[in-house]
């Protein structure tokens, strides 16, 4: 099967950019509903590739009503075999500032209510019992790694990410309790999308763009702690563009 790349883009990341250049676009339909928004399929700088919008075109889908299994189910049928999926995140552990990009190697989910599995949906009448013990590509997290020493952009090469159901950020009380688990970094669409991957046989990696400190644990003390979705888009802007020129150096790295 010849590898085929997707970009499921998160908060602030919509699209590709200028130098996307788009073939099809379509919407699809799947046995568990409608994808977030619609597959597009066509190439960055020559490198072919899928783009999903995991919060719709316009960010109207909250992280707790996302489709996850219809992106993920798509993506599948149409031929993805790898995905590096972009998320927004806020830090706890001190060496993760805003505007650290960051490559989780482990997760705590804390999200609920969620459809988390193909198992016991997909008709197949079988159970299937993943193992997640890794719970990202670890080819994939390689690649990246080397790409981002190649391009000199800085990375954390590693971290624990920990999923909350959101929409809502978090009280201080749950930041330390989470801290006290051993996260790194807190967000609210890591899973299931990563267990979804995995059930399909698709190689995921997450690529974490750091946009707030949780609950204001470790800002220095500026008398403005409050998180405001104003700073966090700020963080965006710019804290993206190296998250994309990192994800095309690892697609032209992968297509050579
Ligand atoms: N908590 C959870 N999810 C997030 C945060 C946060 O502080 N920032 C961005 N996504």
């Amino acid at each position: 099967m010849p590898a085929l790349y997707s970009v499921i883009g998160g908060s602030g990341l919509y699209n590709l950019g200028e130098n996307f250049v788009q073939e099809s676009q379509e919407i699809v339909e799947t046995p568990y509903g409608a994808t977030s928004a619609p597959i597009i399929r066509g190439t960055w700088q020559d490198c072919p590739v899928i783009f999903l919008a995991r919060h719709g075109e316009s960010h109207r889908i909250p992280p707790h009503q996302i489709n996850y299994r219809a992106n993920l189910y798509a993506l599948k049928q149409q031929g993805v075999t790898h995905i590096i999926a972009v998320n927004a995140v806020g830090a706890i552990s001190a060496d993760y500032e805003p505007r650290t990009i960051a490559l989780p190697d482990q997760i705590i989910d804390y999200s609920w209510g969620r459809a988390q599995s193909f198992s016991g949906a997909d008709g197949s009448g079988e159970v299937h019992h993943i193992d997640f013990t890794y719970p990202y590509s670890s080819s994939l997290r390689a690649m990246i790694i080397e790409s981002s020493n190649v391009a000199n952009i800085r990375l954390q090469s590693s971290g624990v990410y920990g999923c909350t159901n959101g929409p809502r950020l978090e009280s201080k009380a749950e930041i330390i309790k989470m801290s006290r688990d051993g996260c790194d970094m807190i967000g609210m669409t890591g899973m299931p999308e990563a267990a979804l991957a995995r059930e399909l046989g698709i190689e995921y990696a997450s690529i974490a763009l750091v946009v707030n400190w949780c609950a204001g644990v470790n800002e220095p003390d500026s008398g403005d702690s409050e998180i405001t979705m104003e700073k966090i888009m700020q963080i965006l802007e710019q804290g993206l563009e190296p998250v994309k020129q990192l994800i095309l150096l690892t697609l032209k790295r992968v297509n050579q």
